[in-house]
């Protein structure tokens, strides 16, 4: 298992603070909506620090939320004690995912789906998902773009000072394997001193066309593609994509 969202996970929301997550919600629910979906029980994959799962988790909505970090599921089970919120999070691998009962609604959120690298874990994924969904149910994820992946953040160095916190985003893709390698250094201030903490990334880029086909591959009747946060369709510069897929 390579380093990721260890110690970053204890710096992940400020790093996350520009996102507009109460927005996404909003987009989630009236994705809801037009699908005719009042959904009972969520299964959120990548749920990270629960930054959308602690919106969704309501009186009468049952969410479960798994993620593959320890340390993420830490921070979001803090905060679903400090809001009172009763969630199940689980900590398991999505690519094995092991679960019971079925759900109106599964979603993955801001990338979950670009850190699966192979096509063969996506399809078992897909089918297992479509399993547990209930005969109306639909599953939601979103990506960043082929576009964003390889012509935004490929090839480029980011990096911010907070102060007490600082970091380096080096990031490298590859046209052969369409991953994208992203190497992340952390400035900690810890006292007098800075604790630097290291995390190495990868995603990868996929097109459309070709979840499409991993989605039907793995049972999905029908799928519609929207450019992030709106109702239209993507375009080549669409960074964020959602996909919308139904059971039948
Ligand atoms: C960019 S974060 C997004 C977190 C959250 N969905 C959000 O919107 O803030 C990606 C998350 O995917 C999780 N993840 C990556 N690979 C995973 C896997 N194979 N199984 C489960 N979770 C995974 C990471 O641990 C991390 O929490």
């Amino acid at each position: 298992m390579i380093n990721q969202y260890n110690d970053f996970a204890y710096v992940y929301d400020r790093l996350m603070e520009d996102v507009d997550y109460k927005g996404w919600v909003v987009y989630l629910k009236e994705i809801f909506k037009r699908e005719g979906i009042e959904p009972k029980k969520i299964l959120e994959l990548a749920c990270g620090t629960g930054n959308i799962t602690l919106p969704l988790s309501e009186e009468k909505v049952e969410v479960m939320a798994v993620d593959i970090s320890q340390e993420m599921l830490m921070v979001a089970k803090d905060k679903a004690l400090t809001l009172g919120k009763d969630i199940l999070f689980v900590e398991q691998d999505m690519t094995q995912l092991e679960l019971e009962g079925k759900f109106d609604v599964s979603l993955c959120m801001c990338d979950g789906i670009n850190y699966i690298l192979e096509e063969e874990e996506l399809v078992t994924l897909f089918k297992k998902l479509h399993q547990h969904l209930t005969e109306e149910g639909i599953f939601v994820f979103d990506i960043s773009s082929y576009y964003k992946l390889s012509e935004i953040l490929g090839e480029n160095t980011y990096g911010e000072n907070q102060g007490d916190l600082c970091y380096l985003w080096e990031n490298y893709f590859d046209e052969e394997t369409n991953i994208l390698e992203m190497n992340l250094a952390f400035f900690l201030q810890e006292e007098q001193l800075y604790r630097k903490f290291e995390e190495y990334h990868q995603q990868r880029a996929y097109h459309i066309t070709e979840l499409k086909s991993l989605l039907l591959m793995g049972g999905f009747k029908s799928v519609s593609v929207y450019d992030g946060f709106k109702f239209d369709l993507p375009h080549q510069e669409s960074e964020r994509i959602f996909f919308v897929c139904r059971k039948d």
